[in-house]
């Protein structure tokens, strides 16, 4: 049974969350970098997304961890990303690179809440200014 999660940042169970990321990251692909790699999120019904990094013998190719959270939060039924956090294969918070911080954007908005290096922070501040859907419409 799965329960809304709103965008509130008291009380909601981070340290769960993060457990979920320790446990993606068991899955990572990473024989090049040695650098595994999980995420775990939750969508805006409740849904609990994990992914993680897949590498390939063309490194530039490489998909990271939240490709996978990505993907898996359309095949399951779409809807927009509340709460996010990412860690490395010794169970730290890590950042999300660039061009992931671009697709939590797009899947989350400036409201979705990243759990970083400093903190819980909203998109908004870890991708300032961000270029996003509305430029185009
Ligand atoms: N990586 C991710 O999966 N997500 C990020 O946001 C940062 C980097 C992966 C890509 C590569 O497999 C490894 O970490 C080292 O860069």
């Amino acid at each position: 049974m799965t329960e809304k999660h709103t965008y509130a940042a008291e009380g909601f169970d981070w340290e769960g969350l993060r457990a979920h990321a320790v446990e993606a990251a068991k899955h990572a692909y990473a024989p090049y970098s040695n650098y595994p790699v999980g995420v775990a999120g939750y969508a805006d019904d409740g849904r609990l997304l994990q992914g993680c990094n897949v590498e390939n013998a063309g490194y530039g190719v490489t998909l990271c961890a939240e490709c996978g959270l990505v993907s898996s939060l359309h095949m399951t039924g779409g809807g927009r990303l509340t709460h996010v956090v990412c860690v490395n294969g010794s169970g730290e918070v890590i950042m999300p690179c660039g061009r992931c911080r671009q697709l939590l954007w797009e899947n989350g908005g400036p409201e979705l809440l990243l759990m970083t290096v400093s903190g819980v922070r909203p998109m908004s501040e870890v991708l300032p200014d961000a270029f996003g859907p509305e430029a185009l419409a």
